[in-house]
């Protein structure tokens, strides 16, 4: 075929189009923290005040994912890995279809969350770093898993008997301890906003 009369053909469904029919532009939100900081809380908080004001958006986390992609992984650093790499393929997808993800992921280790970064895209990638004490997470225990993880009978948690390495740079930090979850909801909004917005 003339490439002169129909060149549109091969780019008509590229990101851009899809960006411009939902009207904004898709960016991974990566939120990453201890169990029980109040990652998943926040991203469905956002969810809800991003899709009252017209944005388009995908949460993931382990309740989704666990359960049906990732239903073949369990705790290990290896299988943490292969989670969040399978993950960050999809919200690769979700970006490519001008979808907004809220990702929220314990992703413990640098190495974990620098490969999300890589396969993303550093563009399309925003840490966020939910910075909740561990002593408060262990307090809430709200699944429970800390007592477990004491005890014993649950091996290699997160922040017990498995590492969590702080992000040195992420692109937002929420110190919860002084936060409600509407007060940090309403920090990403506002720190996101501009990102996501269309000029
Ligand atoms: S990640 O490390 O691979 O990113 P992910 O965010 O999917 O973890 O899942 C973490 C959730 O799984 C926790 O909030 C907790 O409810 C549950 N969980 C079960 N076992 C563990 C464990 N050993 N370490 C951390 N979280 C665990």
């Amino acid at each position: 075929m003339d490439n002169n009369i129909h060149p549109i053909f091969d780019r008509l469904l590229g990101r851009s189009e899809k960006e411009n029919y939902l009207n904004q532009k898709s960016k991974v939100l990566w939120f990453t923290g201890l169990s029980g900081s109040g990652k998943s809380t926040i991203a469905q908080g956002l969810e809800k005040l991003l899709f009252s004001e017209g944005y388009f958006i995908q949460v993931l986390d382990g309740d989704n994912t666990r359960t049906g992609l990732n239903n073949n992984i369990g705790f290990s650093l290896e299988d943490r890995q292969e989670n969040i790499r399978r993950i960050a393929e999809v919200s690769k997808l979700f970006a490519d279809s001008g979808i907004i993800c809220l990702n929220s992921f314990v992703s413990p280790t640098i190495a974990i969350r620098n490969m999300a970064r890589t396969i993303i895209g550093d563009d399309d990638f925003i840490e966020i770093y939910v910075n909740t004490p561990l002593h408060i997470c262990e307090q809430r225990d709200v699944k429970g898993l800390y007592a477990k993880a004491r005890a014993g009978e649950l091996k290699g948690f997160t922040g017990i008997d498995s590492p969590f390495e702080p992000p040195q740079q992420p692109d937002l930090e929420l110190l919860t301890e002084n936060l409600t979850v509407e007060e940090g909801v309403r920090k990403v909004f506002n720190f996101v906003l501009p990102k996501i917005t269309r000029t």
